[in-house]
């Protein structure tokens, strides 16, 4: 039995995430948590022919029932941005919803693999963190911050710009996901890129969200896209946890020690049953990447300690 529980399930990655997971086989229960709207979105999904079960859960009170037994928590709750805002202006109101989630995580689905969607990534996945810390069940081998969509970007942008399939073109994207924290390795692809272009393709990567936003002009941020990259997660952590398939591999945001005094980061992780197998090193910056990470990591370093210093505060 492998029960995924998405914690957002109505909203705008919600549902369309929700949808692949439903088309997944390897799922055989599906539990959808939000605070409006999940019975109908359980409802239509449930007539898809798929193995997977699918049952709506509205509001805290049916949080417990959403999380008991679930192999995978997938949570994309909370406030996407508009234009003119960065992500750390969803810091106020999404710390607190991570936080309830994640006390919820803690209590009923304590060994479940957590992934965090909710943005700012670089704040809220050390919140959960500090969450399961407080109540004794943290194993950083099972929380993962998502940044697949970065890589899926990156790969589209590089193979736009310099041809080829863009499902085998590889880019690992390192560092947090926000801005100058996003650290796309550019010379991994074995493409050659000028200046201008190696100037263009990062700036690209890593304000990649920004062009969603603007194109959606205030109706919210990047949804498809996201549920794309987050049911491509998923899949790999049931490849390797459920049918333990091995040497799986996907860039994501974890407790590190690649790069010291940063305490999480996203780098090439291998997954294996138990979730993290081995966190990759970093691998061969050029220059330019060098001062990217550079640039990235007191950025990261504040976040981090926004999302630690929101839990204990109190
Ligand atoms: P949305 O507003 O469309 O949906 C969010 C859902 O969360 C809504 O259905 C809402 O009812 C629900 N919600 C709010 N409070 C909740 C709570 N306490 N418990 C459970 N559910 C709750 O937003 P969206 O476009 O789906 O984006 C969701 C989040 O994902 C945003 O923070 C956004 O910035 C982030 N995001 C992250 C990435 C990434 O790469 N990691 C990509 C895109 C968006
Ligand atoms: C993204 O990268 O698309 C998301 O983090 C949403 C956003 O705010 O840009």
């Amino acid at each position: 039995m492998v029960k995924v529980s998405v914690l957002g399930a109505a909203g705008g990655i919600g549902q369309p995430l929700s949808l692949l997971l439903k088309a997944n086989p390897l799922v055989t229960e599906l539990a959808l948590f939000d605070i409006v709207n999940t019975p109908g979105v359980a409802a239509d999904l449930s007539h898809i022919n798929t193995p997977a079960t699918v049952k709506g859960y509205v509001g805290n009170e049916q949080l417990e029932a959403a999380l008991t037994g679930s192999h995978i928590i997938v949570i994309p709750a909370g406030v996407p941005r508009k234009p003119g805002m960065t992500r750390d202006d969803l810091f106020n109101i999404n710390a607190g919803i991570v936080k309830n989630l994640a006390t919820g995580a803690a209590k009923w689905a304590p060994k479940a693999f957590i992934c965090v969607i909710s943005n700012p990534v670089n704040s809220t996945v050390p919140i959960v963190a500090e969450v399961l810390k407080q109540h004794g069940v943290f194993d950083p081998k099972r929380l993962f911050g998502v940044t697949t969509l970065d890589i899926v970007r990156a790969s589209t942008f590089v193979a736009e710009a310099k041809g080829g399939k863009a499902p085998n073109t590889i880019v690992p994207v390192l560092g947090g996901h926000s801005g100058v924290t996003i650290v796309p390795v550019l010379s991994a692809t074995g493409h050659t890129f000028s200046q201008e272009e190696l100037d263009a393709l990062t700036k690209r990567i890593q304000y990649g969200g920004d062009e969603v936003v603007k194109a959606k002009d205030g109706a919210g941020s990047a949804t498809l896209s996201m549920a794309f990259a987050g049911a491509r997660f998923a899949n790999s952590l049931l490849e390797a946890s459920v049918t333990k398939k091995t040497g799986i591999t996907e860039c994501t945001y974890v407790k590190s020690d690649v790069v010291p005094g940063v305490e999480y980061f996203a780098t090439v992780v291998e997954f294996g049953v138990n979730g993290v197998h081995k966190v990759h090193p970093l691998p061969t910056l050029s220059a330019h990447e060098q001062k990217l990470l550079d640039a990235a990591i007191p950025e990261l370093k504040n976040n981090i300690a926004k999302g630690i210093e929101f839990v204990n505060k109190a």
